[in-house]
């Protein structure tokens, strides 16, 4: 067990049960007064009608010899247990957590099979920075659950179908296929969707085309259909572009659009229908979802077949829990979309439950996020003040900018490696002020503040990892040679360091139990932070004595590939020079 919280935590439990007379959990806890503290002794006391100083008491004498992990315990206040980590272990654990290339953090007990639903741009539709929200957060969940060993399937639920379409293959068609297919290749989605949209509102003569078109579509139609996917292949095109620039996982492979789901529809009104859910409203079917409510306090229906016959987003999504919980066989369904849906997505898995196709054990969760602000704490708007900001332009902004910080911090790097360190960069920064944020909460876009190299931002962290890089070129040493060596734990900067290393696996864990990237974040900002002040104390090139240079530039390896690993579970490379 690599994390030192934990292997005390387990250490000390059978002392605590012992004393209580069944399990008991320890509570320990970060402590400022020491490494770490035990509070379970308050819980305890009470239970047992003796003070939590005598409970403290007795619980290190059951303990007996902790000498090999603790040089020190103590008790404290109302009852707490000061422990301090011996030295000799910290190093220990240290040696242990990275000669794994996992370093550290412990493999699922319990792997699944999860499908992470993200992206979820819609087709001849300018993806908007809830998409890259969606995005990036939901990649970096992606990378964080297949790192512990789970089955991950990303799932792209772009929109691809509906009645719009007969709307934009008619203006498809008025624009000329070569036009049309033009202007949404070079990504002037929003364009192509306002034209139609606006064609359709002011002319009768072209919504009668446009339902027309959409009868056809529906009918299978194969003239119809060719048109249909050349729009989503368009703008899969497009959509590829920013994930290439974004440097996400996602392929074409991923893709599960709306349209997929076409074949399930009317099993889901037949399924529906069998159990006596669905019923008669307003023209329409509709299945009541226990417990949703309007404000008038009338039970809320989720709309499955509109009275036109047509089918709603949420018959798509409940096709959706069909198809990933018995085709696929997820155990957890993820969906990395905007709080704005989070009514509709509890809707659609109460509804999934009623019918008994969530089978116990399955999970839904809504991995719900806040907008993007501009610096004017409003929504973003684009270079040119328009409503909608293009991601490809905003992207290739963010490298721009990079550009211009690593110049001027590096003047002597060569101009290829600039541009690739500037990408890494600059992505980089874009993600991680994203990430960095609790996602519940709204974002201030501001590309002074991400691309600093101070503070708790991509540059910083990622400057921490290429110092280092640059520590061992000067030193002329490989870093895989530090490997073997086991560090020796003095000054309190390196046990500061030591430690932090020592809690990647808590990190991780946090995170993926919260599903909240912000919170690894929140570690690797600390990790460079102890490595900023063990690097002022303790020099490392310089100390004069063999075995401490290199007990050194072991712990600055470990720190390296610590901040390598955890800046890649969020989807953000690590430049070796900077
Ligand atoms: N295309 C939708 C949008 O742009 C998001 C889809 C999210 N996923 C889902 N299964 N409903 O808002």
């Amino acid at each position: 067990m690599a994390d030192p919280f934990i292997s005390v935590a387990e250490r000390l439990a059978p002392a605590f049960a012992a004393v209580a007379g069944s399990a008991c959990d320890p509570v320990v806890r970060p402590s400022d007064r020491a490494d770490a503290q035990a509070n379970g002794a308050l819980a305890l006391a009470k239970s047992l009608g003796i003070s939590p100083r005598e409970v403290a008491q007795k619980v290190l004498e059951a303990a007996g010899d902790v000498s090999d992990i603790l040089s020190s315990t103590e008790i404290a206040g109302p009852g707490f247990i000061n422990l301090v980590f011996s030295n000799s272990f910290i190093a220990q654990q240290l040696f242990e957590a990275t000669s794994g290339s996992r370093l550290g953090v412990r493999a699922s007990a319990r792997p699944e099979t999860v499908v992470v639903d993200y992206s979820a741009p819609n087709v001849a539709k300018e993806m908007h920075v809830g998409h890259l929200r969606s995005t990036v957060i939901g990649d970096a969940i992606v990378r964080v659950l297949e790192f512990v060993g789970n089955t991950v399937l990303r799932e792209n639920h772009i929109g691809d179908w509906g009645t719009p379409f007969g709307m934009l293959i008619e203006h498809l068609i008025d624009m000329g296929e070569q036009n049309a297919a033009h202007e949404l290749s070079v990504g002037d989605l929003d364009g192509f969707y306002k034209e139609a949209r606006r064609k359709f509102e002011g002319s009768d003569e072209f919504k009668d085309r446009a339902r027309h078109r959409v009868v056809l579509l529906q009918g299978g139609d194969e003239d119809t259909l060719r048109l249909w996917r050349t729009l989503v292949s368009e703008s899969t095109q497009y959509f590829n572009r920013v994930y290439t620039q974004l440097d996400v996982l996602l392929t074409d492979d991923d893709l599960m659009g709306e349209s997929a789901y076409n074949h399930l529809l009317v099993p889901v009104v037949e399924r529906l229908q069998k159990q006596g859910l669905l019923v008669e409203s307003d023209g329409a079917e509709v299945v009541f979802a226990d417990g949703f409510t309007n404000r008038e306090n009338e039970p809320l229906p989720l709309i499955i077949r509109k009275g036109d016959g047509g089918y709603n987003y949420a018959t798509t999504d409940l096709a959706c829990v069909i198809d990933r919980v018995e085709r696929l066989k997820a155990t957890s369904m993820l969906y990395v979309v905007g709080a704005p849906q989070a009514q509709h997505l509890q809707m659609v898995e109460a509804v999934a439950r009623q019918a008994g196709w969530l089978p116990e054990g399955s999970t839904m969760n809504h991995i719900s996020f806040g907008s993007v602000l501009g610096s004017d704490r409003k929504m973003l708007k684009s270079r040119s003040g328009g409503e909608t900001v293009k991601l490809a332009a905003l992207l290739d902004e963010a490298v721009e900018r990079a550009e211009v910080a690593v110049t001027e911090k590096n003047p002597e790097m060569s101009s290829a490696d600039r541009s690739d360190v500037a990408r890494m960069i600059g992505i980089g920064a874009v993600k991680y002020s994203d990430l960095s944020t609790d996602r519940v909460k709204d974002y201030i876009f501001d590309w002074d503040r991400m691309l600093s190299f101070e503070g708790n931002t991509a540059p910083y962290l990622q400057y921490a990892h290429a110092r280092i890089c640059s520590i061992f070129r000067r030193a002329g040493v490989e870093r895989s040679s530090v490997r073997s060596v086991v560090p020796h734990i003095g000054e309190p900067q390196e046990r500061e360091l030591a430690l932090r290393v020592l809690r990647f696996d808590s990190a991780v864990w946090e995170t993926i139990d919260t599903l909240s990237p912000h919170k690894l974040c929140t570690y690797l900002f600390e990790l460079a932070t102890d490595f900023t002040a063990f690097y002022e104390h303790c020099p490392v090139l310089k100390t004069g004595h063999e075995d401490t240079r290199e007990s050194r530039l072991a712990l600055c390896d470990a720190t390296a590939r610590v901040m390598e690993q955890g800046l890649a579970l969020l989807g953000i490379r690590s430049p070796e020079q900077m």
